[in-house]
């Protein structure tokens, strides 16, 4: 959320002004309310992307029509005019800071700070912005004796007694010092959760995201629950004007015992130059979904007290500090509905879906809610207006509903009574609900998929068998397969010697299956055939994926940051599973490309086959898009479009304008209608199945021959 006017400059030049003095003057009063909320509330009036868009929208108008400016205008006014002002005024007044938003804007605030000191600034510190409320503490002789919220940057609340209990500002310094500290007083995640665990349990509604909850107990009359609180001070503030670096004076405030931005774990870099800043700011970018509680940007202050002295400040804003936004990971969006999951090993969760919501640049659709306890404690019900949050790798989650807009006729969700999946019994002893036959419950479901024909390809395993063996006890997982010996299998009802002999060679056989199969074999999440053949090509080797970053995969094509993350951790729960099929002499590899030579393949020096170029690329190295319909003799439908991967292009499943190729067989259908119709190239199956014959062959005259 933006707080005051300056830093709006740099956004009201992107932003649209409104057209009417009316839509300006009606914006002004959201931005009011909105921010009114935003410091007193356990509700938010609108997310912080929605907010700063619209006071960008206020700025842009300002600008463009001065004669409209209301007065006291939220661009203007500390805290935008929102925050409760109290009796406590200030020892000087408290105030906000500029925005930006992008590297190029930092750099150019850091060339007009130099400007105005006439020479480089000594030292830059950067800080995380911590997402709670700012206060200020006064230490006399050591003790602390009052704590005020920010108000309007003159005045604020006296919240001493709530704020007493924020860990990281203690009751009593090292030293009997007299100074004001001030800083923003936050919730953790953790003690975000353990205060909504408090709260229900006192019979009061969830807080639907950490800053609402450390702002509702901050400012919170009576004490039903008793929230944890923590701080974190961001600068300091004696009689005697500063001598040291804000740094050094920060450090010294550490020593006295007061917890601050540089001791937490997001640590406070001191750097020479922009550049450095620029730097330190990715690596707090980075780090954000890790840190364990909420900020959102970074704060850059110049260290040396000469420099600020000399930059001095607006009546809103220092000259001296910025702070670099961070897109916003939290939004607001509707919960359509809560479906039930049940994992691999018999796990039970409830899964949010969502109306489509950008949060960083990333479409979320669905979020987990965790467990049932925490569905009930975070109060969320289907049709809600939710906070959904996504911390940089993280999968998103839903911190919480915004109560107000709950509709009259919502009704709480229903838990499932007995396993949706196998009707078993589910253990509810843990905070992970289970069902009570673990891996056995999803079992048939997993093998079966396992065994298909267009996964691993076994012969003879069919729905009625996997039933057998799973009964039987002797297969709960996908590798327990290789264990099955011919007596065994014969030994189980209605088989007979014959028919257990060819399902274990079956079996057997399967282990040689390239890996785009194991992998389309093991169902992970958001993968299906095709995902699971770029997977394989692009990473070659199953080991190679396992150790593949979030980022890593997001190089294959198809794979963007929400199905990378879901990628990545479906790879760790299947970790033990493929480490049982590789102990078992699983192929865990692909084939090479092109593939290796073959029988009268014409040799290169060393005796390698010689590399034909791939056939299905266009012109300038990206892959065709070609659909096959009907059939290619001697290659099923799933051997096609493996075929067409092999040949360098993408296969797709219907024919639209961007198709470079489509392969028509026997029985062929609309799809080749269509084609005619678009007058996108139609290639017969034969002349596909000789391509693929002669490209085999590393017989680069027949490729052309058939392409021809
Ligand atoms: S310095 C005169 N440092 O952000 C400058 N503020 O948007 C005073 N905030 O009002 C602020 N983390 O409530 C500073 N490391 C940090 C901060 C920080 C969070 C808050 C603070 C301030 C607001 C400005």
């Amino acid at each position: 959320m933006q707080e005051a006017g300056a830093g709006l400059v740099v956004d009201a030049a992107r932003a649209e002004p409104f057209a009417s003095v009316e839509d300006y003057r009606a914006a002004v009063g959201r931005v009011r309310e909105a921010a009114a909320a935003y410091y007193s509330g356990p509700d938010l009036a609108m997310d912080d992307a929605v907010y700063d868009a619209l006071l960008a929208r206020v700025a842009a108008t300002e600008a463009a029509r001065p004669d409209w400016k209301a007065d006291e205008s939220p661009t203007e006014v500390v805290g935008a005019g929102g925050g409760v002002v109290g009796d406590v005024v200030h020892s000087a007044p408290m105030l906000s800071l500029d925005n930006v938003f992008d590297e190029d804007t930092l750099r150019r605030w850091a060339v007009r700070l130099e400007r105005i000191l006439g020479r480089p600034a000594g030292g830059f510190t950067v800080e995380p912005k911590i997402d709670g409320l700012a206060v200020a503490a006064r230490y006399v002789d050591g003790r602390l004796v009052q704590v005020a919220t920010r108000g309007d940057g003159r005045a604020g609340e006296d919240v001493t007694g709530q704020a007493r209990r924020a860990a990281g500002l203690p009751e009593r310094l090292a030293e009997p010092v007299t100074l004001e500290v001030r800083g923003e007083v936050f919730m953790t995640d953790a003690d975000f959760e353990r205060a909504n665990a408090m709260r229900t349990g006192a019979g009061e509604p969830a807080f639907a995201h950490p800053r609402s909850a450390a702002a509702g107990t901050l400012r919170a009359q009576d004490r039903t629950y008793d929230a944890p609180l923590s701080f974190f001070a961001y600068s300091v503030h004696r009689a005697e004007p500063p001598t040291v670096a804000h740094s050094d004076a920060m450090a010294e405030l550490e020593r006295l015992g007061v917890a601050t931005t540089g001791g937490s774990v997001a640590g406070t870099p001191v750097c020479a130059t922009v550049e450095e800043v620029l730097a330190a700011v990715q690596v707090l970018s980075a780090s954000r979904g890790t840190l364990g509680f909420g900020i959102d940007g970074a704060v850059i202050k110049a260290d040396q007290p000469a420099d600020r002295d000399a930059a001095g400040s607006s009546s809103r804003a220092p000259r001296w500090g910025v702070a670099y936004k961070f897109p916003a990971d939290t939004r607001m969006t509707r919960l359509l509905g809560i479906e039930v999951q049940i994992g691999r090993t018999g796990v039970i969760t409830p899964v949010a879906v969502l109306e489509p919501v950008q949060i960083d640049g990333v479409t979320v659709t669905s979020a987990t809610l965790h467990n049932f306890d925490d569905l009930v404690r975070r109060n969320v019900r289907p049709g809600d207006v939710v906070f959904v949050r996504r911390a940089g790798d993280v999968i998103p989650e839903v911190t919480g509903a915004k109560l107000d807009e709950r509709p009259a006729d919502s009704v709480p969700f229903e838990p499932p009574v007995r396993c949706p999946r196998c009707d078993g019994e589910i253990d509810r002893t843990q905070k992970r609900w289970r069902c009570t036959r673990g891996r056995a419950c999803g079992a048939h479901e997993s093998l079966a998929y396992y065994a298909a024909r267009h996964s691993m390809d076994i012969e003879g395993l069919g729905g009625k068998i996997i039933d057998l063996v799973v009964a039987a006890g002797l297969v709960t997982d996908p590798a327990d397969l290789y264990d099955l010996d011919v007596p065994t299998v014969a030994g189980l009802d209605r088989m007979g010697e014959v028919s257990a002999t060819k399902l274990v060679a079956g079996i057997q056989a399967s282990k040689g299956q390239p890996l785009a199969r194991v992998l389309t074999g093991l169902g992970v999440r958001m993968t299906g055939r095709s995902m699971s053949r770029r997977l394989a090509r692009h990473f070659g080797t199953m080991q190679a994926l396992l150790d593949a970053s979030v980022e890593d995969l997001q190089q294959v094509e198809g794979v963007g940051p929400e199905r990378a993350v879901t990628i990545a951790a479906e790879l760790v729960e299947l970790a033990p599973v493929i480490a049982k099929l590789a102990a078992r002499g699983v192929n865990m590899s692909e084939p090479d490309l092109p593939p290796p030579a073959v029988a009268g393949a014409p040799a290169a020096a060393d005796g390698s086959a010689t590399a034909v170029p791939l056939p299905l690329r266009r012109p300038d190295g990206t892959p065709m898009t070609v659909v096959v319909t009907g059939s290619v003799p001697g290659l099923t439908r799933d051997e096609g479009n493996e075929a067409v991967e092999r040949l360098g292009g993408k296969s797709s499943g219907s024919v639209s304008k961007r198709t470079d190729l489509v392969v028509v067989g026997d029985g062929a259908g609309s799809k080749a209608d269509k084609a005619e119709q678009l007058g996108v190239r139609i290639l017969p199956a034969e002349r596909f199945a000789t391509l693929l014959a002669a490209f085999q062959a590393g017989d680069e005259a027949g490729v052309a021959e058939a392409l021809a």
